[in-house]
């Protein structure tokens, strides 16, 4: 027995690194749950998989793997699948488990399916990032993969590269690092998945199908105890020319985050005021554009002329003022109005003090709408569909439909 495992293992060496056309399910993968949902097709090209009231089916790859070119083919279920996911991932299994996800959230007929992605390291999760497709997931197969190697994961749509997870050890943030597994399942995730979970499964539309093609694995898998294995040159994704996107690359990348994506939580500010370390930092330039224009305002406001303000403008009623905000912060806003009312209105430097308490507090109840919303997938409605806003602004106003974004 060993020894056969053992043969498996070097046939599977073997055929990994290089470009081999299709191979049926079985040679890489198995079935993880719900057998009786599962149908093979076309010799084993092809997999069904249904979810039904009853159960939702998986399968996993037999080995694990530490880089590599991941990939899968995946038609969708079609019509009403609001509350389906489907998923396609690596995973550890382990404690503090890396994670990297595809999850496609179904929707009601006619409502677009969201692909969300996930980056998970040392079981930190929480990194969720939303897009619309620029074709229908449910019409035909389509190529889903992941890039893993030392210095980035990228997930790519058709070759089109969607996201980015550069290796940024160097500044604390922890690099998916553990062997995985590839897994793809179909599954009742009603309860966040459409709409926060406001839209739930309608079974009269089930069983739901979810197909599968693509089962050739290329990736390197952890054979012996060394660490750097898998991060050789002689395997072709680990070379410097998948180090980091070319510029044709970066242009499709950028395009896509400008025109189909509707949620990332790097820009999340409400869920985090300090965006991860990962993410993106504004640069110096935009602080001095915002700190100028700010200057240029409340320079502004400053010499409009205000009869009435000018009237009373005297010591005693600013100090008052600041007592009053500083000794009350829990006066409501109307309340707050009505008593500086009372006195006098407000100078410049009292309605700066007021509107940053005012955003305190709207800050401090997101926050808490916020944890409660928190945890695998769960994100406030509006931060959902604030991308969609912004681009139904913009197709009003001509800029869309954006072209097929992919010819460069
Ligand atoms: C599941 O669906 C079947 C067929 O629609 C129905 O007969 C059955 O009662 C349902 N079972 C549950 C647990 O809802
Ligand atoms: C991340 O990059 C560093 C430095 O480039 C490298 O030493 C390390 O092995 C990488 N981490 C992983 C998990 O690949
Ligand atoms: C579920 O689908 C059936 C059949 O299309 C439809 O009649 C019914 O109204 C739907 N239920 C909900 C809650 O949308």
């Amino acid at each position: 027995m060993k020894l056969f495992v053992f043969s498996l293992f070097a046939i599977v060496l073997l055929s990994s690194g290089t470009r081999t056309t299709d191979s049926s399910f079985d040679v890489n993968y198995y079935v993880t749950w719900g057998n009786n949902h599962v149908l093979s097709l076309n010799q084993g090209r092809e997999i069904q998989l249904s979810m039904d009231n009853t159960s939702g089916a998986g399968f996993g790859s037999k080995l694990v793997y530490r880089s590599g070119f991941f990939h899968l083919r995946i038609k969708l279920p079609d019509k009403d699948s609001a509350g389906v996911v489907t998923a396609f991932y690596l995973t550890s299994h382990t404690d503090n488990h890396d994670e990297l996800d595809f999850e496609f959230l179904g929707n009601r007929e006619g409502r677009p399916i969201t692909l969300q992605t996930n980056v998970f390291s040392n079981g930190q999760g929480n990194r969720e990032q939303r897009i619309h497709l620029w074709f229908d997931p449910t019409a035909d197969f389509h190529t889903y993969k992941i890039m893993w190697n030392q210095h980035q994961i990228v997930f790519y749509v058709d070759n089109i590269p969607i996201r980015v997870f550069k290796n940024k050890t160097d500044i604390g943030v922890i690099y998916p690092s553990q062997p995985m597994q590839i897994e793809a399942s179909l599954w009742n995730g009603d309860s966040w998945a459409t709409d926060g979970g406001q839209t739930k499964t309608n079974w009269s539309h089930a069983p739901f199908k979810a197909h599968f093609q693509g089962f050739n694995i290329v990736g390197c898998s952890p054979a012996h105890e060394d660490q750097q294995y898998c991060h050789s040159s002689k395997y072709w994704w680990n070379q410097d020319k998948y180090w980091k996107l070319n510029s044709k690359q970066q242009r499709q990348y950028e395009n896509v985050r400008e025109n189909y994506m509707t949620y990332d939580y790097c820009s999340d500010r409400p869920r985090y005021p300090n965006p991860p370390p990962e993410c993106p930092h504004p640069t110096p330039i935009i602080h001095l554009v915002v700190l100028g224009s700010f200057c240029v305002s409340s320079q502004r406001r400053k010499t409009i002329p205000n009869p009435g303000k000018r009237a009373n403008n005297n010591n005693n009623g600013k100090k008052r003022e600041a007592l009053l905000l500083i000794s009350m912060p829990s006066l409501s806003r109307e309340k707050m109005k009505m008593k500086l009312r009372d006195s006098r209105p407000l100078t410049v430097a009292d309605r700066i003090k007021f509107s940053t308490q005012r955003k305190k507090k709207k800050k401090k109840k997101k926050k808490r709408t916020m944890k409660k919303m928190k945890g695998r997938g769960r994100i406030a409605k509006g931060e959902e569909y604030r991308g969609v806003f912004r681009r139904k602004v913009r197709a009003i106003l001509g800029f869309l439909p954006p072209p097929p974004p992919f010819s460069s």
